[in-house]
């Protein structure tokens, strides 16, 4: 028996180490990535880098590393976090040298369908360009790319990452930025109650299902039945129509930001602001760019009586003379029981996303 079990324990071990040839080159691995977007219209995704697993991968890699950042402690992930639909839930988020910014942080939702420009007045044109912007930012990660670059190239986990994602080890912005905005593309929410109940997998309560016709109602001036002119600019199914707009928030004389201005120069943009998507938005509180309204409540308040004449207010804002919407208790509760049916826990808590 002895000579045969050695026999055996030498095949055993000659097929272990023919099997783990420590020899095997990295190199570019361009398997596609599968996009899920549920029933949400297919999106338009790039296609000099389409969509691979090893890009993706890279890019959710950086999105959760600090060494983006000057001090090492910060990452995308620490503004834009999973559990607020990738949104901060400060009013002003705080950058590395502890100071805030001066707009509330955006949640990243669906954004492979978004191509007016990125951020709350657009300035960015793509979204590899905008992910470029908060490593530089003195607000925020406060890093030269120049460090980035020198940073992750001492890594051999991130020089083989490279390789896989893009051929060759070389670390570059254009790649860090190809490679977040990957990651960023797949951050997809479609599974809400809301699509559910669409789809036929879900009814929506009482409170819910009215709230959802005032909020796809056009206003009446007669009150004969009310209506919340919510769906033209927060428009199914995307709850954005990805447009620069003015909702009314201040008077002429109360303006800060002067937003979309500040990209096109042009005054008849002033105080206008990306229509942001109210997808999860139970989720992100506060509200507005510059977080002033700390709850839906507070938010449907607004827009029931407190929207203001403004050189540039949109039009859709007809109802901002008293008695504006003529919301009761009930309308109102309504209106915030069908926002809260928009919440996508599978988005919220979908490991993909996670910190690799
Ligand atoms: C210090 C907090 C902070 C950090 C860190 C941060 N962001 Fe942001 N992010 C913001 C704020 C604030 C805004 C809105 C700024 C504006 O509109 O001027 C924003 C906006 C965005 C947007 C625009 C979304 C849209 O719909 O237009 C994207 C995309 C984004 N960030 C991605 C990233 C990525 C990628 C990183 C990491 C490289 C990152 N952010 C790091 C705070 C942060
Ligand atoms: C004329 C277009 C328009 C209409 C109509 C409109 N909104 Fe908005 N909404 C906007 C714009 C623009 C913003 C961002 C404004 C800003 O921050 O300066 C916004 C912001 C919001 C926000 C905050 C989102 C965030 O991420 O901070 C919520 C919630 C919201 N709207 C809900 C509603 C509801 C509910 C209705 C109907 C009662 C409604 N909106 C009607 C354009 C509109």
């Amino acid at each position: 028996m002895k000579p045969l079990c050695i026999i055996l324990f030498v095949i055993a071990a000659a097929i272990v180490v023919g099997c783990t040839d420590p020899d095997v080159p990295i190199t570019l691995d361009e398997t596609p990535y599968p996009v899920r977007f549920e029933d949400l219209p297919e999106p338009i995704l790039p296609t000099d880098y389409p969509l691979t697993q090893t890009r993706v991968s890279l890019g959710r890699t950086l999105f959760h590393d600090g060494q983006l950042s000057r001090t090492g402690t910060q990452s995308c992930a620490t503004c834009h976090s999973q559990a607020a639909a990738f949104s901060d839930n400060r009013k002003y988020s705080i950058g590395v040298r502890g100071l805030p910014g001066t707009r509330q942080a955006m949640a990243l939702v669906n954004l492979a369908w978004s191509d007016r420009g990125f951020f709350w007045d657009g300035r960015s044109p793509t979204l590899r360009d905008q992910a470029l912007h908060p490593i530089v930012d003195t607000l925020e990660m406060d890093e030269t790319l120049d460090n980035v670059v020198r940073k992750l190239s001492t890594s051999s986990m991130y020089r083989s990452m490279f390789t896989r994602a893009f051929g060759s080890d070389s670390i570059t912005p254009e790649r860090i930025g190809i490679a977040l905005e990957q990651f960023m593309l797949i951050l997809i929410s479609g599974q809400s109650k809301y699509d559910r109940a669409l789809a036929g997998y879900a009814v929506l309560s009482e409170t819910e299902e009215r709230g959802r016709q005032l909020f796809m109602r056009e206003f009446d001036p007669t009150y004969k039945k009310k209506g919340a002119e919510c769906f033209h600019c927060h428009a199914a199914p995307f709850f954005t129509n990805d447009r620069f707009m003015n909702n009314g928030l201040d008077d002429d004389a109360m303006f800060l930001d002067l937003g979309r201005e500040r990209v096109t120069g042009l005054a008849s943009d002033r105080a206008k602001f990306r229509v942001p998507t109210l997808r999860n938005i139970a989720r992100t509180a506060p509200y507005m760019h510059d977080g002033r309204f700390k709850t839906l409540e507070e938010v449907v308040d607004f827009y029931n009586i407190g929207v203001r004449r403004s050189s540039t207010v949109d039009a859709l804002m007809q109802f901002n003379l008293a008695p504006g919407l003529k919301l009761d208790a009930q309308d109102k509760a309504d209106l915030v029981a069908f926002l809260k049916t928009l919440t996508d826990e599978q988005f919220l808590t979908n490991p993909l996303y996670r910190m690799p």
